[in-house]
């Protein structure tokens, strides 16, 4: 069925007018008239507490932009997707990664094939293997236990398992070292190696489609330092892939009994709860790979079955269209304070940017209002001494999502209240801000006050948990897997594909040959490629 074009739906003019009213009210007044709101406009699931009351919503606008998300055909899209309808028009691909993290027990056919079987029989391989490598069962190829393990893989390949681990290192197995290697720069595959015992040494070569140049230079790097040291036999010892594409696998000289299959239906930037999640598995063990599993779960049944009211991944997808929509807000901030998630932000990145970040609606016509914004963030406390100082003071409206924990892993002295001390105190900052009253009452002079006065009404999620663990993690994830859905429902994209990234991969194969051959390549670029290819040519000669 057609999409109503966004601006004609009646709840979009309705948001619309209703915008007009109320955005020129400020947080301070929004409270002040609402004593209850700060209870009231809060949500809980799957172990993520959230506070919405400091957005510069009334019930009202709540009211109006669910119904947005329902005349945008939010029940019906989602039912497709869990059904496994090929809801990834571009690609015609079902979008299953919701099956990832079905339980054993549950089935669904998805053209007569039983998924959720298939998800679980290669899971059982991953924890015989996993449990192999763990133990000391599986050996090099000179009888040394594996020591190390490197990922070689890219975007989605590597975001998800770089920042699973970074998140879990915690309920990690310290005597393993895990690495990542992702860029085609060789620095990154030198530095990852560098200390390394080849013999001690296990590779997951993880790459979807197995024809990613970035991720087949390294591995084809990786496959001649190990052979440098312990010879060409030692490769099926030392080689595991994860891949959708087993013809691939085995041309590259990776024995197909020691890959861990995938499917079309999974998208990258969606997969780190798939086989690419390995590493992550060997890091962790398998116990907690299903906890992990278990934590999406948890968001999936949530996102599907809770009322809109009180559904995280809708409350939290409709505000970001409230304010990239209607308030014209360019970028939302992600900002963890668990130093365990330092790598959270740069994995939201891929996720919501490639998936969102689009301009022609599914059925191929223009859109004329803003889609997906840029996410980023960093860490607190560290953002704070960064960046902050923009989203308080300067001319953007950054709406940031805040993420905070009840307990710490590493308990030490009072940091843990220092830090939490710190959400609660940004929050509150960003939303009520000082007025100039305020600032000369503390008797500061007249022509410093206007420095010092903090606007506020900038708006804040604030997530709460109790601590970070596999299960905790897990649903983290699929809370923002979910609003980028919802996001993607309302601005009427195809969140699933990337078509964006294939051009730009294209032309750096016709470039690379031009760079190294030994004649002067006749080259046919516009005069900017031109000279730089030229230049780059004299320098790369010394
Ligand atoms: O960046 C484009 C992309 O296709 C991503 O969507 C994907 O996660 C990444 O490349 C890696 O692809 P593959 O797993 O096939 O190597």
């Amino acid at each position: 069925m057609p999409t109503v074009p966004l601006r004609d739906r009646a709840s979009w003019k309705a948001l619309e007018q209703h915008h007009a009213e109320i955005s020129g009210r400020h947080l301070r007044e929004l409270f002040a008239e609402d004593p209850g709101r700060g209870e009231r406009m809060t949500a809980e699931a799957a172990g993520l507490f959230l506070d919405f009351s400091k957005n510069r919503v009334t019930g009202e606008t709540m009211r109006l932009l669910l119904d947005l998300a329902r005349e945008s055909g939010l029940d019906e899209r989602r039912e497709a997707m869990f059904r496994g309808d090929p809801i990834n028009t571009s690609e015609n691909r079902s979008v299953l990664h919701v099956a990832l993290r079905m339980p054993k027990e549950r089935a669904l056919t998805v053209g007569g094939v039983d998924v959720v079987a298939e998800v679980h029989e290669v899971l059982d391989r991953m924890a015989d293997f996993a449990r192999r490598i763990r133990s000391g069962e599986w050996t090099g190829h000179t009888g040394k236990p594996i020591k190390n393990i490197v990922n070689v893989g890219i975007g989605g390949s590597d975001l998800g398992p770089v920042m699973a681990y970074e998140a879990l290192r915690h309920y990690t197995r310290r005597d393993l070292t895990l690495r990542f290697v992702s860029n085609v720069d060789a620095t990154d595959f030198v530095e990852a190696t560098r200390d390394l015992d080849p013999a001690e040494t296990l590779f997951i070569i993880s790459s979807k489609t197995f024809g990613t140049l970035e991720t087949l230079a390294n591995a084809k790097s990786a496959r001649d330092w190990l052979v440098a040291a312990l010879g060409d036999e030692a490769v099926a010892r030392h080689f595991v892939a994860v891949s959708t594409n087993a013809e691939r696998v085995a041309e590259f000289g990776i024995d197909t009994a020691n890959m861990f299959g995938f499917w079309d239906w999974v998208g990258g930037r969606y997969s780190m709860d798939s086989a690419i999640g390995l590493s992550v598995m060997l890091a962790i063990g398998p116990e907690q790979f299903a906890e992990l599993l278990a934590g999406f779960h948890d968001m999936d049944e949530h996102f599907r079955t809770a009322p809109p009211e009180q559904n995280l991944p809708v409350l939290m997808a409709m505000l970001s269209v409230w304010y990239v929509n209607f308030f014209g807000a360019q970028s939302i901030a992600v900002l963890p304070y668990e130093q365990y998630l330092k790598r959270f932000p740069a994995y939201l990145q891929q996720l919501t940017m490639e998936s969102n970040g689009k301009s022609v609606t599914r059925e191929g016509r223009a859109v004329d209002y803003d889609t997906g914004p840029v996410y980023w963030g960093e860490p607190g406390t560290n953002g704070q001494h960064s960046f902050y100082q923009l989203i308080h003071q300067g001319t953007r409206l950054i709406p940031v999502d805040l993420i905070g924990f009840g307990r710490s892993l590493n308990p030490l002295r009072d940091h843990h209240d220092l830090l939490t001390a710190n959400v609660f105190a940004q929050a509150e900052a960003l939303a009520f801000g000082r007025t100039e009253e305020e600032v000369r009452a503390e008797g500061t002079a007249p022509e410093v006050a206007p420095h010092r006065v903090m606007p506020g009404n900038r708006p804040s999620n604030t997530l709460l948990a109790e601590r970070l663990t596999p299960r905790l993690l897990g649903a983290l994830v699929a809370l923002y897997e979910h609003i980028v859905f919802v996001q993607g429902v309302v601005w009427d994209v195809d969140s699933f594909d990337q078509w964006g990234v294939e051009l730009g991969k294209v032309m750096a194969g016709r470039i690379t040959p031009e760079l190294t051959g030994d004649q002067e390549p006749e080259l046919s670029h516009d005069s900017s490629t031109n000279a730089l290819i030229r230049r780059y040519r004299g320098l790369r000669q010394g």
